[in-house]
Protein backbone atom coordinates (compact mmCIF):
# COMPACT_ATOMS: atom_id res chain seq x y z
CA UNK A 1 0.00 0.00 0.00
CA UNK A 2 1.26 3.67 -0.70
CA UNK A 3 0.05 6.31 1.34
CA UNK A 4 0.25 10.01 1.22
CA UNK A 5 -0.58 11.39 4.20
CA UNK A 6 -1.38 15.50 4.87
CA UNK A 7 1.56 15.80 1.88
CA UNK A 8 2.30 19.86 1.65
CA UNK A 9 5.17 21.43 -0.95
CA UNK A 10 5.42 24.75 -2.21
CA UNK A 11 7.91 25.48 -4.73
CA UNK A 12 8.61 29.53 -3.94
CA UNK A 13 5.41 31.16 -3.03
CA UNK A 14 3.71 28.62 -5.41
CA UNK A 15 1.98 25.88 -2.90
CA UNK A 16 1.38 22.97 -5.14
CA UNK A 17 0.22 20.57 -2.24
CA UNK A 18 -1.77 21.60 0.49
CA UNK A 19 -2.50 18.23 2.64
CA UNK A 20 -2.55 15.98 -0.02
CA UNK A 21 -3.97 12.71 1.86
CA UNK A 22 -4.22 8.82 -0.16
CA UNK A 23 -4.44 5.44 0.35
CA UNK A 24 -3.58 3.41 -2.72
CA UNK A 25 -4.29 -0.01 -1.88
CA UNK A 26 -2.38 -2.92 -2.80
CA UNK A 27 -3.34 -4.20 -6.62
CA UNK A 28 -5.23 -3.03 -9.72
CA UNK A 29 -4.95 0.52 -10.74
CA UNK A 30 -5.38 3.82 -8.82
CA UNK A 31 -5.55 6.67 -11.27
CA UNK A 32 -4.54 10.06 -9.98
CA UNK A 33 -6.52 12.51 -12.61
CA UNK A 34 -6.47 16.93 -12.51
CA UNK A 35 -5.63 19.85 -14.25
CA UNK A 36 -2.26 20.88 -15.87
CA UNK A 37 0.24 21.69 -13.29
CA UNK A 38 -2.05 21.08 -10.46
CA UNK A 39 0.81 18.92 -9.14
CA UNK A 40 0.21 15.46 -10.38
CA UNK A 41 3.83 14.36 -11.52
CA UNK A 42 5.13 16.26 -7.89
CA UNK A 43 3.13 13.84 -6.13
CA UNK A 44 4.25 10.48 -8.39
CA UNK A 45 8.20 11.90 -7.43
CA UNK A 46 7.46 11.89 -3.54
CA UNK A 47 6.87 8.15 -4.11
CA UNK A 48 10.53 7.61 -5.06
CA UNK A 49 12.04 10.59 -2.74
CA UNK A 50 12.74 12.29 -5.58
CA UNK A 51 11.08 15.24 -4.40
CA UNK A 52 11.26 15.70 -0.61
CA UNK A 53 8.12 17.22 0.98
CA UNK A 54 8.09 20.37 3.10
CA UNK A 55 5.02 18.60 5.83
CA UNK A 56 3.32 15.36 5.77
CA UNK A 57 4.84 12.21 4.34
CA UNK A 58 4.36 9.22 2.42
CA UNK A 59 4.57 5.33 2.99
CA UNK A 60 5.60 2.83 0.62
CA UNK A 61 4.31 -0.66 2.56
CA UNK A 62 4.55 1.37 5.97
CA UNK A 63 7.87 2.83 5.06
CA UNK A 64 8.12 6.62 5.42
CA UNK A 65 9.73 7.35 2.31
CA UNK A 66 11.22 11.00 3.37
CA UNK A 67 13.27 9.36 6.59
CA UNK A 68 15.09 6.59 4.71
CA UNK A 69 18.48 6.30 4.81
CA UNK A 70 20.28 6.21 1.01
CA UNK A 71 20.76 2.46 1.19
CA UNK A 72 17.34 2.11 1.89
CA UNK A 73 15.87 4.26 -0.84
CA UNK A 74 17.90 2.69 -3.29
CA UNK A 75 15.99 -0.87 -2.40
CA UNK A 76 12.79 1.75 -2.91
CA UNK A 77 13.55 2.72 -6.10
CA UNK A 78 14.32 -1.06 -7.28
CA UNK A 79 10.70 -1.96 -6.19
CA UNK A 80 9.21 0.68 -7.59
CA UNK A 81 8.83 1.30 -11.72
CA UNK A 82 8.58 4.61 -12.70
CA UNK A 83 7.60 5.55 -16.35
CA UNK A 84 8.10 9.03 -16.66
CA UNK A 85 6.24 11.95 -18.56
CA UNK A 86 9.05 11.95 -21.03
CA UNK A 87 10.66 8.96 -21.24
CA UNK A 88 13.95 9.57 -20.19
CA UNK A 89 16.08 7.33 -21.96
CA UNK A 90 19.64 8.00 -22.52
CA UNK A 91 20.52 8.87 -25.58
CA UNK A 92 23.90 7.73 -26.05
CA UNK A 93 22.88 4.35 -24.60
CA UNK A 94 20.84 1.89 -27.19
CA UNK A 95 17.26 0.80 -26.36
CA UNK A 96 18.96 -2.60 -24.84
CA UNK A 97 21.37 -1.00 -22.86
CA UNK A 98 18.50 1.53 -21.46
CA UNK A 99 17.06 -1.56 -20.22
CA UNK A 100 20.40 -3.43 -19.01
CA UNK A 101 21.12 -0.56 -16.86
CA UNK A 102 18.44 -0.87 -14.13
CA UNK A 103 18.67 -4.98 -14.09
CA UNK A 104 22.80 -5.15 -14.04
CA UNK A 105 22.31 -2.71 -10.79
CA UNK A 106 20.42 -5.51 -9.47
CA UNK A 107 23.24 -7.27 -9.53
CA UNK A 108 21.18 -10.07 -11.48
CA UNK A 109 22.81 -12.93 -13.58
CA UNK A 110 23.40 -12.08 -17.21
CA UNK A 111 21.68 -14.94 -18.18
CA UNK A 112 18.91 -13.88 -16.43
CA UNK A 113 19.31 -10.30 -17.90
CA UNK A 114 19.09 -11.51 -21.05
CA UNK A 115 16.27 -13.35 -20.28
CA UNK A 116 14.42 -10.16 -19.00
CA UNK A 117 15.41 -7.80 -21.84
CA UNK A 118 14.07 -10.15 -24.47
CA UNK A 119 10.79 -10.63 -22.03
CA UNK A 120 10.03 -6.94 -21.60
CA UNK A 121 10.24 -6.07 -25.03
CA UNK A 122 8.51 -8.85 -26.26
CA UNK A 123 5.33 -7.74 -23.93
CA UNK A 124 5.68 -4.06 -25.33
CA UNK A 125 5.16 -5.24 -28.64
CA UNK A 126 9.21 -4.07 -30.06
CA UNK A 127 11.37 -7.69 -30.20
CA UNK A 128 13.38 -5.95 -32.48
CA UNK A 129 14.75 -2.61 -31.21
CA UNK A 130 17.78 -3.92 -29.05
CA UNK A 131 20.23 -1.61 -31.08
CA UNK A 132 18.54 1.29 -31.99
CA UNK A 133 19.18 4.30 -30.11
CA UNK A 134 16.31 6.28 -28.85
CA UNK A 135 16.59 9.12 -31.07
CA UNK A 136 15.51 6.81 -33.96
CA UNK A 137 11.96 5.74 -32.22
CA UNK A 138 8.98 7.71 -32.54
CA UNK A 139 7.44 8.87 -29.30
CA UNK A 140 5.12 6.55 -28.99
CA UNK A 141 8.22 3.78 -29.81
CA UNK A 142 10.19 5.36 -26.66
CA UNK A 143 7.25 5.27 -24.48
CA UNK A 144 6.98 1.89 -24.88
CA UNK A 145 10.85 1.18 -24.10
CA UNK A 146 9.92 3.12 -20.60
CA UNK A 147 7.65 1.05 -20.28
CA UNK A 148 10.04 -2.60 -21.07
CA UNK A 149 12.19 -0.66 -18.54
CA UNK A 150 10.05 -0.43 -15.84
CA UNK A 151 8.46 -4.17 -16.17
CA UNK A 152 11.72 -5.77 -16.58
CA UNK A 153 13.13 -4.48 -13.12
CA UNK A 154 9.46 -7.13 -12.43
CA UNK A 155 8.60 -4.14 -9.42
CA UNK A 156 5.86 -4.22 -7.00
CA UNK A 157 4.55 -0.66 -8.05
CA UNK A 158 4.74 0.97 -11.41
CA UNK A 159 4.21 4.47 -11.26
CA UNK A 160 3.00 5.45 -15.06
CA UNK A 161 3.17 9.26 -15.61
CA UNK A 162 0.84 10.25 -18.72
CA UNK A 163 1.24 7.16 -20.71
CA UNK A 164 -1.16 7.89 -23.12
CA UNK A 165 -0.81 11.68 -24.01
CA UNK A 166 0.52 12.65 -27.17
CA UNK A 167 -0.12 8.94 -28.90
CA UNK A 168 -2.66 7.82 -31.49
CA UNK A 169 -6.23 6.27 -30.73
CA UNK A 170 -5.11 2.97 -31.50
CA UNK A 171 -2.00 3.23 -29.90
CA UNK A 172 -3.40 4.60 -26.91
CA UNK A 173 -5.66 1.65 -26.08
CA UNK A 174 -2.71 -0.53 -27.11
CA UNK A 175 -0.99 1.00 -23.96
CA UNK A 176 -4.05 0.91 -21.95
CA UNK A 177 -3.93 -3.21 -22.47
CA UNK A 178 -0.13 -3.00 -21.87
CA UNK A 179 -0.91 -1.37 -18.59
CA UNK A 180 -3.90 -3.82 -18.00
CA UNK A 181 -1.45 -7.14 -18.86
CA UNK A 182 1.07 -5.95 -16.46
CA UNK A 183 -0.86 -5.05 -13.60
CA UNK A 184 -2.95 -8.57 -14.28
CA UNK A 185 0.30 -10.47 -15.14
CA UNK A 186 3.10 -9.44 -13.02
CA UNK A 187 0.33 -8.58 -9.94
CA UNK A 188 1.49 -4.97 -10.04
CA UNK A 189 0.17 -2.14 -8.13
CA UNK A 190 -0.14 0.69 -10.71
CA UNK A 191 -0.74 4.29 -10.33
CA UNK A 192 -1.22 6.15 -13.55
CA UNK A 193 -1.00 9.75 -14.13
CA UNK A 194 -3.18 10.95 -17.20
CA UNK A 195 -5.35 13.57 -18.54
CA UNK A 196 -7.15 10.75 -20.94
CA UNK A 197 -10.48 9.91 -19.64
CA UNK A 198 -11.06 7.48 -21.69
CA UNK A 199 -7.85 6.00 -20.35
CA UNK A 200 -8.71 6.45 -17.31
CA UNK A 201 -12.42 5.01 -17.45
CA UNK A 202 -11.01 1.80 -19.08
CA UNK A 203 -8.18 0.76 -16.70
CA UNK A 204 -8.71 2.40 -13.11
CA UNK A 205 -10.02 0.41 -10.35
CA UNK A 206 -9.85 3.78 -8.77
CA UNK A 207 -9.99 7.26 -10.00
CA UNK A 208 -8.73 10.00 -7.56
CA UNK A 209 -9.16 13.92 -8.52
CA UNK A 210 -6.44 16.62 -7.39
CA UNK A 211 -7.70 19.88 -7.14
CA UNK A 212 -6.09 22.91 -4.89
CA UNK A 213 -3.37 20.60 -3.86
CA UNK A 214 -5.66 18.16 -2.02
CA UNK A 215 -7.14 15.27 -3.05
CA UNK A 216 -11.23 16.33 -4.19
CA UNK A 217 -12.94 13.24 -4.14
CA UNK A 218 -11.82 9.53 -5.08
CA UNK A 219 -13.97 6.76 -6.03
CA UNK A 220 -14.61 3.61 -8.17
CA UNK A 221 -14.88 4.38 -12.20
CA UNK A 222 -18.80 4.15 -11.94
CA UNK A 223 -18.76 6.18 -8.48
CA UNK A 224 -17.04 8.82 -10.34
CA UNK A 225 -19.28 9.06 -13.31
CA UNK A 226 -22.32 9.14 -10.66
CA UNK A 227 -20.69 12.03 -8.49
CA UNK A 228 -22.28 15.04 -8.33
CA UNK A 229 -19.57 17.79 -7.35
CA UNK A 230 -19.39 19.99 -10.37
CA UNK A 231 -15.63 20.34 -10.47
CA UNK A 232 -15.41 16.95 -10.69
CA UNK A 233 -18.44 16.21 -13.25
CA UNK A 234 -16.90 19.28 -15.65
CA UNK A 235 -12.97 17.94 -15.65
CA UNK A 236 -14.39 14.24 -16.19
CA UNK A 237 -16.72 15.54 -19.21
CA UNK A 238 -13.87 18.10 -20.55
CA UNK A 239 -16.23 20.76 -20.51
CA UNK A 240 -15.08 24.59 -19.80
CA UNK A 241 -16.40 26.74 -17.02
N1 LIG B 1 11.39 20.94 -9.34
C1 LIG B 1 10.51 21.94 -9.42
N2 LIG B 1 10.89 23.21 -9.14
C2 LIG B 1 10.01 24.23 -9.20
N3 LIG B 1 8.71 24.09 -9.54
C3 LIG B 1 8.28 22.88 -9.82
C4 LIG B 1 9.15 21.72 -9.78
N4 LIG B 1 8.45 20.63 -10.11
C5 LIG B 1 7.20 21.07 -10.35
N5 LIG B 1 7.09 22.40 -10.18
C6 LIG B 1 5.86 23.18 -10.32
O1 LIG B 1 4.83 22.53 -9.61
C7 LIG B 1 3.59 22.63 -10.28
C8 LIG B 1 3.02 21.26 -10.48
O2 LIG B 1 3.82 20.56 -11.43
P1 LIG B 1 3.51 19.11 -11.93
O3 LIG B 1 4.57 18.78 -12.91
O4 LIG B 1 3.32 18.18 -10.79
O5 LIG B 1 2.10 19.30 -12.65
P2 LIG B 1 1.20 18.18 -13.34
O6 LIG B 1 -0.09 18.10 -12.58
O7 LIG B 1 1.99 16.94 -13.49
O8 LIG B 1 0.91 18.87 -14.75
P3 LIG B 1 0.86 18.20 -16.23
O9 LIG B 1 -0.47 17.54 -16.29
O10 LIG B 1 0.95 19.38 -17.14
O11 LIG B 1 2.02 17.26 -16.36
C9 LIG B 1 3.89 23.41 -11.56
O12 LIG B 1 3.55 24.75 -11.34
C10 LIG B 1 5.38 23.24 -11.75
O13 LIG B 1 5.91 24.32 -12.43
MG1 LIG C 1 2.87 15.97 -15.06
Amino acid sequence: MIRFDNLHKRFGDRVVLDGFTLEVPTGGTTVLIGASGAGKSVILKHVVGLIRPDAGHVEVDGQRVDTLERDDLVALRCSIGYVFQFAALFDSLTIAQNIRLGLERQGLDEAVITERLRESLDVVGLSDVDDRFPDELSGGMRKRVGIARAIALRPRYILWDEPTTGLDPVTSATMDDLMRRTTDVFGVTSVVVTHDMRSAFSIGSRIAMLADGRLRAVGTPEEMRNIDDPLVRRFIEGRAE
